[in-house]
């Protein structure tokens, strides 16, 4: 079974040690991706899972300078199997990237922490907004995700830099929305130290489109840096003025 959790726009939430549970019983691996998490946050080998992966372009790269992917595993017959697709299919990153990876985690906890910190902060103010302006905020660490309690246990000392909101104007002003912030630069990827804004239907997610993976035209999702919070708010807030 394949897990992502948190979710990549919407930010669902997976229980992991129960899904590994059932599918334990049934004799199936569970592999989770856990690059919104990142390992600072959330331990899916030990609750449970076979199998993690990571995109350590986002978090575990940190600065938006390498493209890379890590597999984790705790059992020799699967690092096996993995090492072998490895070498016949060539996923090997360079030295270099590899360099760039390691740099990154040095201050991989410090740096998820504040990202951590700082989309709370974006999320309840978001949340705070007229609902003429803002539809839905998407964010495991508000009490109004219908999954907070499962996030609160699984995940340890924060719930991720990634907020998403749902635009009350549609997919319009979910445009004019990310074309007008300054601090938080319009581009696709997340998990950098500077924040990005980006709108998942039309650049992400595009391809997914008419298919049962499509995402809300209105959605907009924000990769919460580790700037300052109330800069990153009154640059929120002036975006969203001039909707
Ligand atoms: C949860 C998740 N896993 C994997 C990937 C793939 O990452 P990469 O671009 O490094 O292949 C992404 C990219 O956005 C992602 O969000």
């Amino acid at each position: 079974m394949w897990v992502e959790t948190p979710s990549n726009p919407l930010l669902n939430i997976t229980d992991i040690a129960a899904t590994a549970e059932v599918a334990h019983k049934y004799g199936t691996k569970v592999a989770v991706d856990n690059t919104f998490a990142s390992p600072a946050l959330q331990h899916p080998l030990a609750d449970g899972a076979d199998v993690v992966v990571y995109s350590t372009t986002k978090y575990i790269g940190g600065h938006s300078d390498v493209v890379g992917g890590a597999v984790v595993v705790n059992d020799e017959e699967t690092r096996e199997k993995v090492a072998f697709l490895q070498n016949a299919a060539g996923a090997v990153p360079s030295p270099f990237d590899s360099w760039l990876d390691i740099r990154g985690l040095k201050t991989l906890d410090l740096r998820v922490k504040r990202h951590s910190a700082n989309a709370l902060k974006v999320a309840e103010w978001l949340e705070s907004q007229p609902s003429d302006v803002i539809e839905r905020v998407w964010y495991p660490g508000l009490e109004s995700h219908p999954a907070h309690e499962i996030a609160a246990r699984q995940m340890h000392g924060g719930f991720g830099g990634i907020v998403s909101v749902q635009l009350a104007g549609g997919a319009e002003a979910a445009k004019h929305f990310v074309d007008h912030t300054q601090i938080f630069t319009l581009a696709e990827s997340l998990g950098g130290v500077e924040s990005l804004i980006e709108v998942p239907a039309a650049m992400t997610h595009a391809s997914v489109a008419g298919t049962t993976l499509q995402v809300p035209a209105n959605l907009v999702r924000i990769s919460v840096g580790i700037e300052n919070a109330d800069d990153l708010i009154a640059d929120l807030k002036q975006a969203l003025d001039r909707i």
